[in-house]
């Protein structure tokens, strides 16, 4: 992987992925016991983020990675450069590359803008998420953080619920679930649920309570309010009811069942606060597992095996 840029999880082999997450494993204790820190497997190098949309758990989880294994980073406010005078976004990766960065993560609203700067850089570029497209990092600590609750992945059953249409969390984890060999189903409103999932191999469920109750996991998802100019749904209130997930519909699930979030999460929208502070939701888990997960894939692309 070293010298490579890391834009999807589509092309990542089971043992690649395995590799991936075995790695994230033991970084997990690395960056949970401060003791066993620094670790400076990436001293000397230095990490560019380029956050053109908002964050919070990647952006941090991404700097805190880098730290923990000794590289430093470049505090660029997209507000704040050159961007602002008109300069374009591969001209400000270039730049950055021309300073000798190491590698860029970038999030952008644009679907393909990461991979389109690692066709024209020779440096690594990790995308951070663009637009409805994949966000690959997140589907490796979704992973990471079923298999410390399952301890292997055939088999396992996920129902992703919500907004389908538009998220580029449910692409990524789904190129990866399928690769690993677990059944992966969709359901939400109609609108929001394309039919190209269907063709990408998950299956969509229109049984919301039954799909739930058979599920291992159950996935939450956001509705991506920032990236519809319709309305895909007709009230809150009604989404709330149909799709969400409160302290009726938790009754259904399996004691073994666990509930996954990406975050931020609507409270009171897509899930209640009893589902957050649920005994089984893993969301928090899956933040801390950021940390680890990134250290991984900045270890694999910086310095190797
Ligand atoms: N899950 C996720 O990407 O969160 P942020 O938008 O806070 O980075």
């Amino acid at each position: 992987m070293k010298g490579r840029s890391f834009l999807s999880t589509a092309n990542l082999s089971p043992a690649e992925l395995q590799q991936l997450l075995s790695l994230s494993q033991n970084y997990c204790d690395v960056n949970n016991n401060h003791r066993l820190l620094p670790h400076k497997l990436l001293r000397g190098k230095m990490i560019a983020p380029l956050f053109f949309e908002a964050s919070t758990r990647t952006k941090v989880s991404f700097e805190r990675a880098a730290r923990n294994l000794g590289a430093d980073l470049v505090d660029l406010q997209i507000g704040a450069s050159s961007i602002i005078k008109g300069e374009s976004v591969l001209e400000t990766a270039r730049t950055l590359q021309a300073m000798a960065i190491d590698a860029l993560v970038v999030r952008h609203a644009s679907s393909g803008l990461p991979a389109f700067l690692a066709d024209n850089l020779h440096i690594p570029v990790i995308n951070a998420g663009d637009g409805w497209h994949e966000h690959p990092t997140q589907a490796l600590l979704d992973l990471l953080t079923i298999s410390q609750e399952f301890g292997s992945f055939a088999g396992l059953n996920v129902l992703f619920l919500g907004d389908i249409r538009h998220s580029r969390v449910a692409r990524s984890n789904l190129f990866a679930m399928q690769t690993l060999g677990i059944k992966v189903r969709m359901a939400g409103p109609p609108t929001l649920v394309p039919p190209e999932m269907k063709a990408l191999g998950a299956e969509i469920v229109r049984d919301i309570d039954q799909a739930a109750a058979e599920a291992d996991v159950v996935y939450l998802l956001r509705i991506q309010w920032e990236r519809q100019q319709s309305g895909f749904v007709s009230s809150l209130s009604e989404y709330s009811k149909l799709y969400g997930m409160d302290e009726e519909r938790l009754a259904l699930l399996q004691s073994h069942a666990i509930l996954l979030h990406p975050g931020p999460a609507n409270v009171g929208v897509e899930l209640s606060a009893a589902a957050y502070a649920w005994p089984r939701s893993r969301i928090e888990a899956q933040v801390n597992n950021g940390v680890a997960a990134r250290m991984a894939v900045l270890h694999w692309l910086l310095a190797g095996d």
